[in-house]
């Protein structure tokens, strides 16, 4: 389909109100659905931290859901590949979705190299500020070759993975994220108390607190 054929398309689809909107269904789960979107190099600890923030809050009485990159990429985005416009797409589709999880109550936990900050600053605009948390994973370059848990690195390399993250395509630091966390040398328990802090601090989880009248 081309933009022209796209447009033409939009002007007859109507926007249907849902009565069990955003605002019941926050209710319903006694606190704010929101976005914590994980950035950072492949072997950052993307995954991993978002794991546990997820059992963290998941302990709390929170109802959280995690999308990961990787899982995402055996079935929705699975027609994706690496090179830059797919990595955009890839991105645009989780913006969505994380948007709709938002709009069910729900903390949407993300976790993709999301390596452009084009992309990423999409997604928050459709977020929008206050219910979008840009959470970067800083591991350098140096420590998530090392760790190279995947065995990638090694591969990109030797040119055996084209486009790889860090190697041969780039990844643009997050400029102003809401929390940065040096995931290289901060263990797991602190790097999850870090971000509990920030969203206590902010009134963000605290149930049946948070939510607008
Ligand atoms: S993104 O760039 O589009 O945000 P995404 O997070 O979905 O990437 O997927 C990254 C994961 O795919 C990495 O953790 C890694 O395991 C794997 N991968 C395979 N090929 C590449 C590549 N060329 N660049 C980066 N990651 C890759």
């Amino acid at each position: 389909m081309n933009s022209n054929q796209s447009k033409s398309f939009e002007k007859n689809i109507k926007w249907h109100e849902i009565s069990i909107d955003r605002k019941k269904l926050e209710a319903m789960h006694g606190h704010k659905g929101m976005v914590i979107w994980f950035t950072g190099l492949s072997g950052a600890g993307k995954s991993t931290l978002a794991n546990a923030l997820n059992e963290a809050l998941h302990l709390k009485g929170i109802s959280t859901y995690v999308l990961d990159g990787d899982n995402i990429r055996h079935g929705l985005c699975k027609d994706l590949g690496f090179s830059d416009n797919d990595r955009e797409e890839n991105i645009r589709r989780i913006g969505e979705v994380a948007n709709l999880f938002m709009d069910a109550g729900i903390v949407a936990i993300t976790a993709f190299v999301s390596p452009f900050k084009a992309d990423r600053d999409k997604v928050r605009s459709i977020i929008g500020n206050n219910d979008f948390i840009e959470i970067y994973c800083a591991a350098d370059l140096s420590v998530c070759e090392k760790r190279d848990t995947k065995g990638l690195y090694k591969k990109a390399r030797l040119g055996e993975i084209k486009e790889f993250t860090g190697i041969s395509s780039p990844y643009e630091i997050p400029i102003n994220p809401e929390i940065s966390i040096n995931t290289g040398t901060i263990g797991l328990t602190d790097s999850v108390k870090q971000i509990i802090d920030y969203l206590n601090e902010k009134n963000l989880i605290s149930i049946n607190n948070n939510l607008s009248q």
